[in-house]
């Protein structure tokens, strides 16, 4: 009984605090509008209309140079309808109650759900509109004057504030250049996350330190609409809750690996027998039939009966003992590299889960996964590689330009007297030309050059080449 009474007293008195809480909020919200609306005059008014002005202390050209105004402008722009959002909604809430009054004082709400309203419907958006205000970068007037650019790139462009801690370059802590010999480290994202603010904001929604959602179909989304890099996250990556010890690696190059091992949450299958090329309802539409190791086993050592297919042993000894190390890319579940692996050159296989768990199986199988899209430059340097095979990736549906900038970059990795093997290319028979230039542009030698019929329309080109020493 006495525990009802103080807990209705309680309820009461909060209610009474809390109404003069709503009022230092509503203080502090009129506040921060009009700083807002302040900054709305400063980008808006002064630069874009009183450019005589700016003309007079710095010379025009200054000002602009090296800072986003539209992003400036869009940043304040949001705050202003974060804040006004808020603002009409405390409004209602305050003529509702108000309306209300007496049934509110007869109601029994508790402490806890004012205490959450002010949390979730007050608190949050006024502090992010607080950070997003607090973080607009205006250049500061010294490195205008010096022209260069102050400004850090994208910065402006989120809100949340962890992709703006992320993006936000770290300076070196003792105030000098690192061995890197740069003052600060810039954590790089693609580009094209601007263009998906929303994704990437649920992406980097998260409690630092806690357990990550289980979206690496969000991160790969956006990765391959050109969120590439991604940011980093602080969270925790969730696992199998059975993980089992892998095979021994002269067990697991031919084995399918365990299905306890990984989380099937985001896939059609649930384990590694579903993903057979005869199951329709498989999940994934490239490299049929590649989680089916009797068929793997069969590739690049056994004579197919097309001649496009050449065999593993007739390659490596264009160059005997010299094919060390590779790339193969693609898609697949890692055979090509597996057989490698036997004749002691150690590939690595570019994968996207698209659709199965390529990534893993690779893994699983004890070989190394990629994880690349087309986007990005290869991680490699200069005149590394021995050999790049490619297969099952590169066909004609790929822009010519973007095929070129490829394939200088492979060119790029691959050392002199490398390799690129070209394997089961395939285009329409009328684009055929334009796929052949870009592969002869280079002035390879050629090992092997095959082609072969597809379908009617269709055509099957495959190529060993090999890159001349470039003696300039
Ligand atoms: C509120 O009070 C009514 C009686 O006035 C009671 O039936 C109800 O369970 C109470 N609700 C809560 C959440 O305490
Ligand atoms: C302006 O830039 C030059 C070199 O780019 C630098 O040496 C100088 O310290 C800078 N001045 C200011 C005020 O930042
Ligand atoms: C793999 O190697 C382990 C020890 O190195 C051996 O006990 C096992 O029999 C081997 N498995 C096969 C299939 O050869
Ligand atoms: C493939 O065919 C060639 C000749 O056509 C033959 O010499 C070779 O032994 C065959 N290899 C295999 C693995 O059957
Ligand atoms: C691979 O290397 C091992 C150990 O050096 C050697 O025993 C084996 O014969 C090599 N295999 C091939 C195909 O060269
Ligand atoms: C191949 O190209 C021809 C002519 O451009 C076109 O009619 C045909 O539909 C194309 N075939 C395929 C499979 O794209």
């Amino acid at each position: 009984m006495q525990k009802k009474m103080r807990r209705s007293c309680f309820s009461r008195c909060g209610f009474a605090r809390i109404m003069g809480w709503l009022q230092t909020v509503l203080g502090i919200l009129v506040i921060v509008v009009s700083i807002s609306s302040l900054f709305r005059f400063y980008s808006a008014g002064f630069f874009a209309h009183n450019e005589d002005i700016c003309r007079h202390f710095y010379g025009i050209k200054d000002v602009y140079e090296g800072f986003d105004i539209r992003t400036l402008n869009d940043r304040v722009a949001e705050v202003i309808t974060m804040m006004e959002n808020l603002q009409e909604k405390l409004e209602m809430t305050l003529q509702q109650m108000e309306k209300n009054k007496e049934v509110l004082e007869k109601t029994n709400i508790t402490r806890l759900e004012y205490r959450k309203y002010l949390e979730v419907e007050v608190l949050k958006p006024l502090y992010s509109a607080h950070i997003a205000l607090r973080q607009v970068r205006l250049p500061k007037i010294d490195a205008i004057g010096n022209g260069t650019m102050k400004e850090e790139p994208l910065i402006n462009a989120f809100i949340t504030e962890e992709i703006r801690k992320y993006v936000t370059p770290k300076e070196n802590r003792i105030g000098k250049v690192n061995f890197y010999g740069t003052e600060k480290i810039y954590n790089t994202i693609g580009h094209a996350c601007v263009l998906m603010k929303n994704e990437l904001q649920e992406y980097m929604d998260y409690d630092i330190g806690s357990y990550c959602k289980d979206d690496w179909n969000l991160a790969q989304k956006l990765m391959v609409h050109g969120c590439d890099p991604l940011p980093r996250r602080r969270c925790l990556t969730r696992a199998s809750k059975v993980y089992q010890k892998p095979y021994p690696i002269n067990e697991s190059l031919w084995k399918l690996p365990d299905d306890r091992n990984l989380r099937w949450g985001n896939y059609q299958c649930r384990n590694f027998g579903c993903l057979s090329s005869r199951n329709s309802k498989r999940g994934y539409t490239k490299c049929t039939g590649c989680f089916e190791m009797e068929k793997e086993k069969l590739k690049w050592v056994t004579n197919s009966s097309l001649p496009v297919d050449f065999l593993i042993a007739d390659v490596l000894a264009m160059k005997p003992g010299q094919i060390r190390i590779g790339l193969d890319y693609g898609v697949g579940t890692g055979t090509f590299a597996a057989r490698m692996r036997e004749l002691n050159v150690t590939i690595v296989s570019t994968a996207l889960n698209l659709g199965a768990p390529f990534n893993e199986f690779i893994a699983l199988r004890g070989l190394i996964p990629l994880y690349a899209t087309l986007n990005q430059r290869l991680p490699f340097f200069d005149n590394t590689l021995d050999l790049i095979h490619t297969t099952g990736f590169l066909d004609g549906w790929i822009d010519l330009l973007l095929m070129d900038f490829i394939l200088f970059d492979w060119d790029r990795i691959l050392r002199p007297g490398g390799l690129l093997w070209i394997d089961r290319f395939f285009c329409n028979k009328s684009d055929l030309d334009d796929y052949m230039y870009m592969f002869l542009q280079f002035r390879y030698k050629k090992y092997k050059w095959v082609l072969a019929p597809k379908s009617k329309d269709e055509i099957y080109l495959s190529a060993v080449l090999e890159k001349p020493p470039r003696a300039i």
